[in-house]
């Protein structure tokens, strides 16, 4: 920058000014690389609805860069008949059946702010017209499908061709658990006091009763087709709060949101809604929501965790400003710290448009700016967490470099060197804190107990930076003790490379540590490894990796490979090989068949998941192995005799 003299005085001025002066809210999350959003009423602008809201306007444009629809977007706006007790055909929707003048406003506005756009919501239970239950009640499957894909179909892909604008995260589906005890997908909802059946209720009934699932799946892969390029969340509230109970509401999320990245749909993030009451998000609480979203973080790379509709009420005397302001002070630290949280939606900013008295009796004061637009304290809780944000670590080796493996030494990898990074991105640890007398890595909130890692339980992981140097199979020695019998396996990119290994009831969880041996084959490469915990506790010591001189990888059909998950080595084989297969329990016969296609050798399944097949007598040469799959012949592979 060039200036005169007396200017670069000014300029020195300026800048002390500038330094201090108040960033804006959107300003801090920009300096952090995150956005923060608001609903916005677009409809309190330019005097339409009798109201001319400048002052609206005005802090929604300094404050705020990412917007979404307070109702605007749901189906009870956009489908046109709203009022009216007929409908238009709703299984044979088009563009004209949907009012898209309500999309095109935010996205307007989206543009014109540079900002993000969420679409909320695609399919949802309530946010109805209020003919349209009467009708799609009587939906079956099919059908409750068909409305489904064209209602997406049209909305995503008028957004998607919009001129200039466009939605950066959808949506996809909201609030599809219910608020029992155990939770389960929703079938009915209070309405005015009346439990009434959701509309898309009968699919239950579908899929041989996986029929919820299986809609949830279609949603998402049908939005997936029409616009691959925003991000698809599915958004819920009391799901925030972590709860190992597997009948919470947060366990039943977590359990679904995992099948689903399982099953490869594609379901980039989940939103935390966030409508929560001051008064109780101590700090112990919030880190109960941050394992939250560790956990969906850690469900595949890039999976995105998002609080989408914070607001804080003040019910009767439970709270006050100040306590709000630093609840939400903790909030925003927290949650914007977290990597893969692109940003923060607030349910509003302003006290004077909040669905909260309306919604909670006795309850109010929830946002940032009071009924006449002015600051709150909470505003400046806001900042102030926004301001504490710290960009997570990068995943990294435990000591800098990756644990290497190679095909002439043995590679031990303490437990407790797990990599660098911290909870989420590292490990994931949701019983923390009962190994007390650890001293090292204490910060990390992983079980260590000295060189040990204990009480490891079901769902917990921990990753290891390898280099493998040589592809082939590994002998994979887990050094364990445990008073029970216990489940665990590796996984590289998500996939199971172990199987389900058993460990050991050692009589003991500190002494007899116990060697579990299995064979995994590995390719060469830097990569991550990950150990999950199936059912614990378990007390890990160390991983070893030999060498397995005998065995060695073999491309299979691929087709098979991952149907079955098979995995066959080696081959060419001397004496034996090994298959291991995912759905063995299927599997009937091994038969193999020499070049003349005479049968020389067959094996029945004995029912583990691995099988040595032990072909007896067979000259060297090339053979066809055929796997009998359900009674079928389903694989046929060239294997190798030495
Ligand atoms: C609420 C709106 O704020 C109200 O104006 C409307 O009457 C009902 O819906 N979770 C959600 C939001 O996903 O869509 C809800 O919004 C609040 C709870």
């Amino acid at each position: 920058m060039k200036c005169s003299l007396i200017l670069t005085a000014i300029m020195i001025c300026l800048n002390s000014i500038s330094i201090s002066a108040q960033l804006t809210l959107k300003q801090a999350a920009e300096n952090k690389n995150k956005y923060i959003g608001t609903i916005l009423n677009i409809n309190f602008f330019n005097g339409e609805n009798g109201t001319n809201e400048t002052a609206y306007r005005t802090i929604a444009n300094k404050e705020f860069n990412a917007f979404v629809a307070e109702n605007n977007f749901k189906s009870g706006f956009l489908l046109r008949g709203n009022n009216q007790t007929t409908s238009n055909d709703l299984l044979n929707l088009t563009i004209a059946d949907i009012n898209t003048s309500n999309l095109n406003k935010l996205m307007d506005w989206g543009t014109a702010n540079n900002s993000i756009v969420r679409g909320h919501v695609l399919i949802w239970h309530s946010g109805l017209p209020t003919w349209f239950e009467a009708i799609a009640s009587n939906w079956n499957d099919a059908e409750i499908r068909q409305f489904s894909a064209k209602y997406i179909e049209l909305v995503m892909s008028y957004c998607r061709d919009y001129p200039g604008g466009n939605v950066d995260e959808w949506d996809v589906i909201n609030e599809i658990i219910s608020d029992n005890n155990p939770a389960n997908y929703r079938q009915t909802y209070s309405n005015n006091g009346q439990n009434v059946d959701v509309w898309f209720k009968n699919v239950a009934i579908s899929a041989g009763g996986q029929g919820y699932q299986s809609f949830i799946d279609f949603c998402f892969t049908t939005a997936k087709a029409i616009d691959p390029i925003p991000k698809l969340y599915y958004n819920d509230y009391n799901i925030e709060v972590y709860n190992r109970n597997q009948n919470s509401k947060n366990g039943f999320l977590r359990n679904m949101v995992k099948g689903m990245v399982e099953r490869g749909i594609p379901i980039d993030g989940v939103g935390l809604q966030g409508h929560f009451v001051s008064g109780t998000m101590s700090q112990t609480q919030v880190d109960k929501v941050s394992l939250t979203m560790d956990y969906i973080i850690g469900l595949k790379e890039g999976m995105q965790s998002l609080i989408t509709e914070l607001d804080l009420r003040i019910c009767g005397n439970e709270s006050n400003l100040s306590t709000q302001a630093q609840e939400y002070e903790r909030i925003l630290e927290m949650a914007l710290s977290k990597k893969n949280s692109p940003g923060l939606v607030f349910w509003g900013f302003t006290d004077k448009y909040s669905w909260i008295p309306q919604f909670f009796d006795g309850c109010d004061d929830a946002l940032l700016f009071n009924r006449n637009f002015s600051e709150k304290p909470s505003y400046a809780g806001v900042l102030n967490g926004i301001n504490k944000v710290t960009t997570p670590t990068a995943q990294s080796p435990f000591n800098n470099s990756p644990f290497i493996i190679n095909n002439n030494d043995t590679t031990v990898i303490p437990f407790t060197e797990f990599d660098n990074g911290g909870s989420g991105i590292a490990y994931f640890d949701d019983t923390k804190g009962q190994e007390t007398n650890g001293t090292f890595r204490a910060n990390e909130n992983v079980d260590i107990a000295g060189s040990i890692v204990g009480f490891t339980e079901a769902g917990e992981w921990m990753e290891y930076t390898i280099n493998v140097i040589n592809a082939g199979v590994y002998d994979l020695t887990l050094n364990t003790t445990s008073e029970f019998a216990g489940k665990a396996n590796f996984s590289i990119n998500g996939n199971n490379i172990s199987g389900t290994i058993n460990t050991p009831n050692t009589g003991s969880f500190s002494t007899n540590y116990t060697n579990t041996t299995i064979p995994i084959p590995l390719e060469a490469g830097e990569q991550i490894l990950r150990f999950t915990v199936e059912q614990g506790p378990i007390n890990l010591q160390n991983i070893s990796f030999n060498f397995n001189n005998t065995l060695a990888i073999v491309d299979l059909e691929p087709e098979l490979e991952e149907q079955l998950e098979l995995k066959l080595y080696p081959i060419p084989f001397k004496e034996s090989f090994v298959i291991t297969l995912e759905t063995f329990k299927e599997a009937k016969l091994f038969k193999i068949f020499d070049l003349s296609g005479k049968m020389v050798y067959t094996q029945k399944h004995d029912g583990e998941n691995i099988a040595e097949i032990n072909p007896i007598g067979l000259q060297s040469g090339i053979y066809i192995l055929s796997v009998d799959y359900k009674n079928e012949e389903t694989g046929i592979f060239k294997i190798l005799k030495n």
